[in-house]
């Protein structure tokens, strides 16, 4: 995880830079910092603590200079500490990097360099970087090539950019299974990990294949293979609906997304139906269909696999990313894999999708963000246009991948336009639950604010949504909770239901009510707290969140929305941070 970010140019490096690793905080925030070069000095000022606290602690603002970069950081080697943080140094002092990555080989590179006399001053990976990147100026190299040849050492994963006094108008930036993209605006040169960072000032990017190295300078731009020839490349426009990134009115991005979810369901059957059902029918073929993904992502495709056995008749599993290396004896070129992933850098994801072509298999990938990894990796894309996600708890992705399994599964059946006309009305159906629920909500957030566990369950198709609805309440609030089916219950989880723990119990008025309301009984007669998801009243709820009555197969899709909120406010009341939840980062890109 991490985020990085270089610019030279005309204007103030630092304040640049500052306002990037702002944008670029979703990717990690236990540290921050910054290297400026200026009349023939390095200044690095870094810090562990959030963007904002370190900007302040360390007055970076008043760093001067018009080549600087800077790294945002979510700890993999080595504890959050100041000497941890990016950027990290050679010994002489004389050069910087910040890295996105894991360099697995890092051990015995560090070993090897201790003997050769380098001194390390922390304990993470990245800094045999800087290390490598010494002994290669020291032997004559130009920084790039030093940047080529660093590379080539390096096992694992990276994304890394280089200022040095030696060559003090450039920046050197180089990647492997990272993200690294650059920004053109007049004579002003950006490198991030995401465009976002830079997006305030330019649409104007150009990518980097893995292995590929840049070198900026005020108004150049040079790109170099894996062996040092150049490369040309053309600039392309970067879609800014996608670079958004203002909170708007809201207090957090998450109440913003979760806020704006009629607005992108509405949005959402703008999709190509001949993609859909060209993809509809190679699913439908395949001799077997596996879906990948973790976390919320992959309990949106445990929706999914519901969607395609009711409506396509169409079996398949899901197999969470982090583990699907362990199924690979059994994926071949009959199987379509279905990748989701928000991010679409997600480790785990990345690597299982390597895997299935590997054997042949082909891969359709269902992914937020343009231009990542994995849209690369895929046969087929499916985009969820649904704008850029900032909070790190997901839901407005969510809920677009919802919208994408119930088109994809009424493809399968000739079906797309009224799949698509339904989704647009539920936009409707989005709001008017979020309205209805919203002074319920914050109140029901002061009754669970002091527990210490909690129970979601419902059966069904709404199984996934209790699983993701316990998810968004940990993630974000710490309270420990559960998601289970049901009829599960009984079987153990059961036994801890105490006089006042909090069940809430999703049952839409379909088939699962009658049964999922006995289950909630079940806990009641424990003493247990019930709140009920539903668009039927029962006597059996101490507290009612009440959705409209939908259709069966879409009630998925106004049941998460107010679970979603609810999380919100308990994370409040709890004086969590909503936005930046502890120990997690929006892209996991780490195994
Ligand atoms: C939870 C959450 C995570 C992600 C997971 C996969 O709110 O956001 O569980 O869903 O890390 O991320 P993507 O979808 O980017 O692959």
């Amino acid at each position: 995880m991490c985020g990085i970010i270089g610019y030279c140019g005309q204007k103030a490096a630092v304040p640049v830079v500052l306002e990037a690793l702002k944008c670029l905080e979703y990717r990690g925030y236990d540290s921050a910092g910054v290297a400026s070069l200026c009349d023939g000095q390095l200044l690095i000022r870094k810090d562990a603590g959030k963007v904002e606290e370190v900007i302040q602690k360390h007055k970076l603002a008043d760093l001067p200079g018009h080549v600087a970069i800077g790294h945002t950081r979510w700890a993999t080697h080595g504890g959050v500490t100041q000497f941890n943080a990016h950027p990290h140094a050679d010994c002489s002092g004389r050069l910087a990097v910040v890295h996105n990555g894991i360099i697995e080989n890092s051990q015995e590179l560090r070993q090897e360099l201790t003997r050769r006399g380098h001194r390390f001053a922390s304990e993470t990976d990245t800094e045999v970087i800087p290390h490598l990147l010494e002994d290669e100026l020291k032997n004559g190299h130009s920084l790039e090539q030093a940047a080529l040849n660093t590379a080539a050492k390096l096992e694992g994963s990276y994304a890394f950019v280089v200022v040095s006094l030696d060559d003090p108008g450039k920046i050197i930036g180089t990647r492997r299974g990272n993200p690294l993209i650059v920004g053109l605006n007049g004579r002003d040169r950006y490198v991030s990990s995401d465009a976002l960072a830079f997006s305030q000032y330019t649409n104007e990017v150009m990518g980097l294949e893995d292995n590929e190295v840049v070198v900026l300078t005020e108004g150049g731009a040079e790109f170099l293979d894996a062996q040092g020839n150049k490369l040309v490349k053309q600039a392309r426009k970067l879609d800014q609906s996608w670079a958004e990134s203002d909170k708007g009115a809201y207090q957090h991005f998450m109440l913003k997304e979760i806020m704006e979810q009629a607005q992108v369901l509405g949005r959402i059957a703008n999709q190509d139906k001949q993609q859909f059902t060209e993809i509809a029918l190679d699913i439908l073929r395949a001799r077997q269909v596996i879906i990948t993904a973790c976390g919320t992502s992959r309990y949106a495709a445990l929706v999914g696999r519901y969607l395609f056995s009711r409506v396509g008749k169409k079996f398949c599993d899901v197999v969470m990313a982090s583990e699907f290396g362990y199924f690979a004896d059994s994926v071949d070129k009959n199987t379509v894999v279905i990748a989701v992933s928000q991010s679409g850098e997600t480790a785990d994801v990345v690597e299982g999708v390597k895997a299935a072509r590997a054997v042949g298999a082909q891969v359709i990938s269902i992914v937020n963000r343009p231009n990542s990894i994995l849209t690369d990796l895929s046969h087929q894309v499916i985009y969820l246009n649904c704008g850029s996600e900032i909070a790190v708890a997901a839901t407005k992705s969510f809920l677009s991948q919802l919208a994408i399994f119930y088109l994809l599964s009424f493809a399968m059946v000739n079906s797309f336009d009224q799949a698509a006309a339904r989704l647009a009305e539920l936009s409707g159906e989005v709001s008017k639950t979020l309205d209805w629920n919203k002074s319920e909500l914050i109140k029901l957030s002061e009754k669970l604010k002091d527990k210490n566990d909690a129970y979601y369950i419902a059966r069904g198709i709404n199984f996934a949504i209790a699983s993701e609805a316990a998810l968004k309440l940990k993630e974000i609030s710490y309270v420990h909770a559960e998601g289970m089916p049901a009829g599960e219950l009984k079987h153990g989880t059961l036994a801890l239901i105490e006089p006042g723990t909090p069940v809430v119990v999703i049952c839409p008025d379909d088939y699962t009510f009658a049964e999922t309301l006995s289950n909630a009984i079940e806990t009641k007669s424990r003493g247990a707290y019930i709140i009920g998801v539903s668009d039927r009243e029962s006597e059996v709820y101490d507290s009612w969140i009440k959705i409209p009555k939908v259709d069966e197969l879409l009630y998925p899709m106004v049941a998460v929305v107010p679970l979603q909120l609810l999380a919100y406010y308990v994370a409040i009341n709890r004086g969590c941070d909503p936005d930046r939840p502890r120990n997690l980062a929006k892209s996991v890109t780490v195994k």
